[in-house]
């Protein structure tokens, strides 16, 4: 897969997309990231890439000019551009079934905005998708692309050296994951569960599922309850 980023700040990358999983993946060819920073297509001598916003009000938009021109210089033509995802507070909300339709895609280019937003020709005149991955405002959506690439990249074949361990996680099925353990037996008072030491399968299957759904009722309600419609319809 090839992703494309368009930045004011493209230092914000260089740490996440080397370490670990990401810069191995980089490394086996499975992913190649291209990330530009968004002057290059900026003019004048300060090379400005926002405005103040029509109509008044706080904080600055950026110009729509430079987003255009660099999709331009990057692709042959409309039918060449990949999908392309603008991160925003407004969007829709990330979740494992986007990330799973966005790592079938052969190409993404991921918009990144800054200040108050990104001049409304730019949501309208490329993005395919609005994407925000929570209901909080970052200072851009650097933070936001760099958890799109994270989350598509793992599920790319021959990233993940376990593939169980892509397929028994957390909103696999919409429940939240169990809980894990490993050595030691017992640490600061607190022991493993006997169950999971006991060497009988389905009883660890049957803890597990249990576990999950507890935990899912508790701390994600919203999910618990989509479980439960999707379970009696099924
Ligand atoms: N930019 C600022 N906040 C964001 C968010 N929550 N998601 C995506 N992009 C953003």
């Amino acid at each position: 897969m090839h992703i494309d980023v368009l930045t004011l700040f493209p230092d914000y990358f260089t740490g996440p997309l080397d370490a670990s999983l990401l810069g191995r993946a980089r490394v086996r060819g499975a992913v190649d990231v291209g990330v530009h920073d968004l002057r290059r297509w900026t003019r004048g001598v300060h090379n400005t890439a926002d405005d103040s916003p029509y109509g008044g009000g706080a904080g600055m938009v950026l110009k729509p000019e430079p987003f255009f021109e660099a999709v331009d210089d990057l692709y042959g033509g409309p039918q060449d551009r990949p999908r392309t995802v603008v991160l925003t507070p407004r969007g829709r909300l990330l979740d494992q079934r986007l990330v799973e339709e966005l790592a079938g895609e052969p190409g993404l280019l991921l918009l990144c905005g800054r200040y108050e937003g990104i001049d409304e020709r730019v949501h309208r005149g490329l993005a395919h998708d609005e994407v925000s991955i929570g209901d909080y405002v970052l200072a851009g959506g650097e933070v936001a692309a760099c958890a799109i690439i994270e989350a598509v990249v793992r599920l790319l074949p021959g990233v993940m050296g376990n593939v169980e361990s892509g397929t028994d996680e957390s909103f696999g099925e919409g429940l939240l994951e169990y809980p894990h353990y490993t050595r030691p037996p017992e640490y600061r008072g607190m022991a493993v569960p006997e169950v999971l030491r006991s060497g009988d399968h389905q009883k660890v299957r049957r803890w597990r599922r249990e576990q999950a759904i507890a935990r899912t009722r508790e701390v994600r309600p919203d999910l618990y309850e989509r479980w439960r419609g999707d379970a009696q319809s099924d």
